[in-house]
């Protein structure tokens, strides 16, 4: 929660990656997921605007070229490694559309062993989905149930939990049913991790914003996603939570920065009292996996890319963003 700096999210699962890397025409080998991390890790300068980066089981193992485990690449520019500590979202028993996030069986083991690779935080995903009669009240007592479980475990361990509810951005729904999904979740997921005896000063909240569907006709302008994004969690994530970080969730790029942007200006207008910053997969990789597509002699304009995302992320991170610096040279 650093000010000015935010989270990557690089735990893309392989079958995740699978289809980044189908965008760009790369094959998804494990040479080529190193080499794409690797890239991402060894961008000079990105330290100024992220504090840590959340890795798969796979990348947590994998070393760089030169043979440097790629989280010592993390923890000497004082970047935090991070961990995907869920086996991703199961189609849940009886309630078709809907999922429930695996992975509690072993957890205690995995997680001692993610601490001693260097992990000293972790994320779990749950996913909700809008639809004409979803979520289910199960659906999501299901799902802030296994989170409950998943930071427990993480907290004893002596791993922060980054608690991620997903209400998914797929659909034509409202802005306000958005609104009211996201806080009948949270009020369920905030219950739950009462009753789990978790520490809410010793989590963070991966938030998705409160947005229209994507397929919405009229879609909510910036303005009216940051007043309803925090106006949802002053009714439904305690105050003790030290910080909330939102995915982009399948938003462009510049669609997120300008929301996060917003939301930090309306924020500030009401003193929320949380840190509100960012946690992005495809925020901050869309436009570095695009310029190098798989070819070592992009690498350099790749760290550009990325460089530059992480930068104006990090400037709507403290609402100080404005669009005329994505017509900022990406020469960094
Ligand atoms: P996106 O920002 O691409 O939604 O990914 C963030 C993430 O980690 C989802 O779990």
């Amino acid at each position: 929660m650093a000010p000015g700096k935010g989270i990557l999210a690089a735990d893309e699962s392989t079958s995740t990656i699978q289809r980044r890397f189908e965008a760009i025409g790369v094959e998804n080998t494990e040479p080529n997921r190193r080499a794409y991390r690797e890239l991402l890790f060894r961008t000079r300068g990105a330290n100024e605007f992220i504090s840590g980066v959340i890795l798969y089981d796979e990348t947590i193992r994998q070393k760089a070229a030169d043979g440097t485990p790629l989280v010592k690449l993390l923890t000497d520019q004082g970047i935090a490694p991070g961990i995907k500590a869920d086996i991703g979202a199961k189609p849940l028993a009886g309630a078709p559309g809907e999922t429930v996030t695996e992975g509690l069986d072993g957890l205690r083991e995995r997680f001692a062993e993610y601490r001693k690779l260097g992990a000293v935080f972790s994320k779990w995903r749950a996913v909700i989905t809008i639809g004409e009669a979803i979520p289910s009240p199960y659906c999501i007592d299901a799902n802030a149930h296994a989170l409950a479980r998943y930071a427990a475990l993480s907290q004893e361990a002596g791993i922060v939990p980054i608690v991620e509810p997903e209400v998914l951005m797929d659909g034509t729904h409202s802005i306000d049913r958005c609104f009211d999904v996201t806080r009948n979740t949270y009020r369920e997921v905030f219950r739950q991790l009462a009753v789990h005896r978790v520490q809410l000063e010793g989590m963070l909240l991966k938030a998705s914003m409160v947005l229209s569907g994507k397929n919405a006709p009229n879609r909510a302008d910036p303005d009216a996603v940051g007043r309803a994004t925090v106006e949802c969690f002053k009714e439904s994530v305690p105050a003790a939570v030290p910080g909330i970080v939102f995915l982009s969730g399948g938003q462009s790029d510049d669609e997120a920065t300008q929301n996060l942007d917003a939301i930090n200006r309306y924020a500030v207008r009401v003193r929320a009292p949380w840190e509100l910053s960012f946690s992005y997969g495809r925020g901050l990789q869309a436009a570095p996996q695009k310029a190098w597509s798989g070819k070592s002699e992009n690498v350099a304009a790749a760290q550009r890319a990325y460089y530059h995302r992480a930068k104006v992320t990090a400037a709507a991170r403290m609402g100080r963003y404005s669009p005329a610096m994505e017509k900022e040279t990406v020469a960094a």
